[in-house]
């Protein structure tokens, strides 16, 4: 009987302490539940607030958590500005049109006023991605938290990132050595139901001959918004605040902006699982939620591999 009791209370203790383990060990979904009680609470408020303002920062939070753990896991490195010794992962091309580092900021700083040294930047911007997608009509879900930050963001680092010229077996490829299947690749692509590229990441396609993947009518709307120059931004779908599954649509309708958007649909394994989900959101919704858990988990570091910093954009 006394055994039983001690179990019994045990396992609750397991339960609150510890939550539901996840993946990388240590991690936990209730990992700031005793130290951090309100750290869930204050992102997502700040986000809330935040998108109410300016909706479009939604895709910028979930690709900063993307360009995150893409380089060195899932620990903060985007964050970080350069020193006079070192150029950071920033300052890369590809990392130029990241938005939503304000935002981190202002976590931060509440966090830190609540409590100070507990809650990671690597697990805000974590935090803050999910908080987008479900604030945008996404898969409301959680993921586990205790990651720590890293102390090392180099340019060259980035040199590693998916291009928007790779095309689909390169895609599966390099996701594959990260651990994604082809599935996950092209529901984590179904990011790009939010935001917009730049017409310089996919003017390319454009030059003549046009790339033959693309409808007609649509290379003349993305010509039309190259002649905005560079910078001009091209909506990914029809509705570039709404998560839903109009990008694989516009996939299906040969209306793809990138090449490596377009490519999915050009493959016969990645062409099937775009259909599937450009036929059903449910489906596109619930793979998607595993793959964003699955990436949460890149490479995290735990324990003395990283630190909790104090600043976001400083290692301490
Ligand atoms: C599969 C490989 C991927 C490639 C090649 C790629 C490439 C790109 C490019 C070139 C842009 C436009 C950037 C610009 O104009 O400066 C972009 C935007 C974006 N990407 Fe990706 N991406 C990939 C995967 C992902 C993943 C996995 C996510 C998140 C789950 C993601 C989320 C986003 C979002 C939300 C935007 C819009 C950002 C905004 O409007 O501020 N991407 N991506």
């Amino acid at each position: 009987m006394a055994m039983a009791s001690f179990l019994a209370v045990f396992l609750l203790m397991e339960l609150i302490a510890g939550g539901y383990r996840d993946g990388a060990n240590g991690l936990s979904m209730n990992y700031y539940f005793f130290s951090c009680p309100s750290a869930e609470a204050i992102v997502r408020n700040t986000v809330t607030s935040a998108l109410q303002s300016d909706p479009t920062l939604a895709a910028g939070l979930v690709r900063m958590h993307f360009h995150d753990c893409w380089i060195q896991g899932c620990d903060g490195s985007v964050l970080l500005d350069s020193t006079k010794d070192n150029t950071a992962e920033k300052e890369s091309p590809g990392n130029q049109s990241v938005r939503g580092f304000e935002l981190i900021d202002d976590v931060k700083e509440q966090l830190e006023k609540q409590c100070p040294g507990v809650v990671s930047c690597a697990d805000i911007v974590a935090m803050a991605a999910r908080e987008a997608v479900a604030l945008s009509g996404g898969p409301v879900y959680d993921i586990p938290k205790g990651r720590k930050d890293g102390r090392r963001s180099k340019i060259e680092d980035t040199l590693n990132a998916p291009a928007p010229t790779f095309n689909a077996s390169e895609l599966v490829r390099v996701f594959g050595l990260r651990g994604f299947s082809a599935q996950d690749m092209v529901a984590l692509s179904g990011g790009h139901t939010l935001g917009v590229a730049r017409c310089l990441t996919f003017k390319n396609r454009l030059s003549d001959p046009a790339d033959p993947t693309m409808d007609s009518y649509f290379s003349k709307t993305l010509s039309k918004t190259c002649s905005g120059g560079d910078d001009a931004e091209q909506t990914f779908d029809m509705t570039r605040n709404n998560f839903d599954n109009f990008y694989f649509q516009a996939l299906q309708r040969k209306s793809g902006v990138l090449f490596s958007d377009q490519t999915l649909y050009n493959n016969p394994i990645t062409k099937s699982i775009v259909k599937g989900y450009a036929m059903n959101q449910a489906k596109f919704f619930l793979d998607f939620q595993q793959a964003m858990v699955k990436m949460s988990l890149l490479d995290v570091k735990e324990g003395s591999q990283g630190e909790v910093r104090a600043d976001c954009r400083k290692i301490n």
